[in-house]
């Protein structure tokens, strides 16, 4: 049986790739895409939602726009990486597709309540405020939901948007915390695993010699945004974020972690949106995510080639 799942996401290139991988794969059901401010504001990251469905001839699946601010604290987005739009490197074209109406978070309750429990998983993708806005209007869900597997902190790595934190949660701390606290299972993909899956030249070259519609234009997007990685953190050793919480759903033998305490920091002006993650267990505060730490990086890949070569 299919997986069923709903993507959050803020696109940027690298929610691109993750939801091409799940669109891409026979043993994924994607039953709406909801888009959140981060990468950039709202209104360019529905856009890009539709773009992408639009691009994987996928117009059937919904699209549903949420927060445009994150819960307590003004909106930080990073132009700086992706340019004005979030898709800065290719030119596709306007979306004609529909915006569902309906709030993203009205959305995530209506969907997982009127399935059975523990069957809608949550691949979120960008900072947490449409998920924890779902919880504090339906506290129901956090029964309900399967697990949400979220791009998202930092143990040993270090931050990427300040010296402590990781950006989807420096963006909206008060959202991580909340669904952290919610009792959902959460798989936590870390910085410390995205940059052991590096976008190099050759993997690009790989996108862009697929020999279908979508492989070159994220081999352009990819071009792009990776350029300033490149820079950051060294040739070819550019982080693949986003797709880590999709792969994790198809194969997870490829990645390995703990189950262990995690607790977002939001008050501090030095470490705001830094995770602060029990990973030798030296408390005694309950468990609440599975932090994954290693992965496979050619398994990982494969698994993304695998599904976007199914793909026009
Ligand atoms: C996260 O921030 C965004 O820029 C990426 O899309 C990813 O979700 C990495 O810190
Ligand atoms: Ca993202």
């Amino acid at each position: 049986m299919k997986k069923k799942v709903i993507i959050d996401t803020d696109p940027g290139p690298d929610d691109g790739v993750a939801i091409l991988t799940a669109l891409g794969s026979p043993l994924i059901e994607v039953l709406g895409v909801c888009a959140v401010a981060g990468n950039v504001p709202l209104h360019h990251t529905i856009r890009n939602v539709c773009k992408i469905l639009e691009l994987a001839e996928r117009q059937d699946v919904r699209a549903f726009a949420g927060a445009d601010a994150p819960l307590a604290r003004p909106l930080f987005t990073a132009e700086y990486v992706h340019g004005k739009t979030g898709f800065e490197g290719y030119d596709l074209p306007e979306p004609t597709m529909p915006v569902q109406s309906q709030h993203a978070a009205d959305y995530i309750i209506e969907e997982v309540m009127s399935h059975p429990p523990r069957t809608v998983t949550i691949c979120a993708l960008g900072p947490l405020t449409n998920i924890a806005i779902a919880l504090e209007r339906d506290e129901r869900i956090a029964e309900r939901i399967e697990q949400i597997a979220w791009m998202g902190g930092a143990l040993s790595e270090g931050g990427n948007v300040t010296p402590a934190a990781e950006f989807n949660c420096y963006v909206d701390p008060e959202a991580a915390a909340l669904v952290l606290r919610s009792g959902i299972p959460v798989v936590m993909m870390p910085l410390d695993v995205t940059h052991k899956a590096h976008v190099t030249v050759e993997r690009i070259r790989r996108f862009r010699t697929m020999g279908n519609k979508v492989g070159p234009v994220f081999a352009e997007l990819l071009t792009y945004a990776k350029q300033f990685d490149w820079q950051k953190y060294g040739a070819d050793r550019a982080p693949m974020h986003d797709p880590t919480t999709i792969v994790w759903l198809l194969r997870p033998e490829l990645f390995s972690g703990r189950e262990v305490n995690v607790e977002v920091e939001s008050v501090s002006p030095l470490t705001t949106g830094m995770t602060i993650i029990d990973w030798w267990g030296v408390t005694d505060r309950q468990k609440n995510a599975y932090v994954v730490h290693d992965v496979d990086a050619e398994g990982f890949y494969d698994v993304i080639f695998e599904s976007f070569r199914r793909l026009p």
